[in-house]
């Protein structure tokens, strides 16, 4: 199996796989997601679960998803089944690769809509609409946005078009430049909106509110929506990073790439927290606000500092950015399936699944409007898709991979491709064969039979 390359093309190097991960993992999840849900989840016993299991579990598997793209150099559904064929185990370990791709299709539905309000921000902030708001009218100004189906779908239906529109042409090309200069400039002004929550008299309270470990506060479903997460923000359990893996250079160190992948993408999350929770406290607001806590709070943020109109319009277009370079790794997978199994043309098969993407992401978006009494386990559309994949599908994934991965492939393959020290290959093989899956498995037995 050895210097084959992927019929959809490969990276040009091992920066450039480091850059597109990082534009997958890098996205919504850490800007939007991570503060609202650590705001929900009560901070700081939160964060410290996130940590660990980003080191102890997300880092491993991580690893695994790579290396066995990488040997197969196929879309994650064959690479699957070739790789259990090769180490004599049954071609249907494929399944996983089956289900990752329905939560690509799941989780597109809703990042889709959230990718649609950045968009949306953009212009408020460009036009001036935001400018000098309190924290009030910037929680109406939200609120009317999302009682708008019709402005809903409006930019939900431009955010899927440009995702698709990249998915069909290739991601070599497009991914390359949007990561390599929108990445760093998006860190750039999270510092800038740092060092402006560092002069809000509400630095020490965010401060303390994201890293003060209280354990009382932490529940069973708080544990398991912080793994959920670390899945959901390192783009795992679904294919997304063995699809990019299969497209990686031969002669790359896969550890060393994924520890970078993995330390950038929680530098984000962790500058993105700190930047949002002192405006949160100095101006009074609620850090349990829920989805709209980026939407409210950073507008106030903007509309308070020098140059606020120019630093929030750049902000939000650089979210879209990252939005959009996670939102194409989500339909990857699929599209490298339906194109190497069925011959289909790209561009087909990007269109054909970008419509079903979008049909379903209108129910999502109906969940703030027209369909707000649908619910499912008492939750409405866009939360239920949000719930199921990112704290049930994912992590189900995860185990399933990293099942696959210590046991079912032969070691000299795994070491073959990741080339480690013998200690570390040791440490990576226990955390497949045990540590992540029964972590995985704790969490997810205490969710459903919980002690409370
Ligand atoms: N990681 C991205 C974010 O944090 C979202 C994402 C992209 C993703 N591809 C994925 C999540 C695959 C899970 C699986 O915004």
């Amino acid at each position: 199996m050895k210097n084959k390359t992927s019929i959809q093309g490969s990276w040009a190097s091992r920066w450039i796989f480091i850059l597109a991960a990082t534009g997958s993992a890098v996205g919504l999840g850490n800007i939007w997601k991570f503060p609202y849900i650590t705001g929900e989840n009560g901070g700081g016993a939160f964060v410290l679960v996130y940590l660990a299991c980003i080191l102890l579990v997300g880092i491993p598997i991580m690893m695994a998803e790579v290396f066995i793209g990488r040997r197969a150099r196929k879309n994650p559904i064959n690479a699957l089944s070739d790789l259990a064929e090769e180490s004599e185990g049954t071609r249907k370990w494929g399944i996983i690769g089956v289900m990752g791709m329905l939560s690509g299709v799941l989780i597109f539905s809703f990042y889709s809509v959230v990718g649609g309000w950045v968009l949306h921000y953009i212009i408020a902030m460009l036009t001036g609409d935001m400018a000098n708001v309190t924290s009030d009218q910037a929680g109406d100004a939200f609120g009317a946005l999302l009682a708008n189906p019709m402005t809903l779908l409006g930019w939900h239906t431009l955010f899927s078009i440009m995702t698709i529109v990249v998915v069909a042409a290739g991601i070599n090309k497009g991914i390359e430049t949007a990561t390599r200069i929108m990445m760093p400039a998006l860190f750039v002004l999270l510092i800038v909106l740092l060092g402006y929550a560092m002069t809000t008299g509400g630095f020490a309270q965010g401060w303390d509110f994201m890293f003060h470990f209280d354990f009382g506060q932490l529940t069973w479903n708080a544990a398991l929506i912080a793994l959920g997460h670390s899945f959901f923000t390192l783009s795992l359990g679904m294919g997304t990073i063995m699809a990019y893996g299969s497209y990686m250079t031969k002669n790359a160190s896969i550890g060393k790439t994924v520890l970078t992948i993995g330390a950038l993408d929680t530098v984000v999350a962790l500058v993105a927290g700190l930047a949002i929770f002192p405006v949160i406290f100095a101006n009074g607001m609620d850090p349990a606000a829920g989805p709209g806590l980026m939407f409210i709070s950073l507008p106030v943020a903007f509309g308070q500092m020098p140059f606020g109109q120019l630093f929030g319009t750049l902000f939000f277009v650089l979210v879209g950015v990252a939005a959009w370079t996670s939102a194409i790794s989500l339909l990857e997978p699929t599209v490298a399936f339906l194109v190497e199994r069925f011959k289909m043309k790209r561009i087909t098969a990007s269109i054909g699944l970008g419509l079903v993407v979008w049909a379903l992401g209108i129910a999502c978006l109906g969940s703030f409007n027209f369909m707000s009494d649908v619910t499912f386990f008492g939750k409405n559309t866009f939360d239920f898709l949000d719930y199921i994949t990112a704290n049930i599908m994912l992590p189900l994934g995860g185990i399933l991979i990293a099942l696959f991965a210590g046991w079912v492939v032969k070691d000299k393959f795994a070491q073959d491709e990741l080339n480690l020290s013998s200690t570390v290959f040791k440490l990576w093989n226990v955390s497949m064969k045990f540590t992540a899956p029964v972590a995985i498995a704790i969490v997810l037995y205490f969710l459903i039979n919980p002690l409370q």
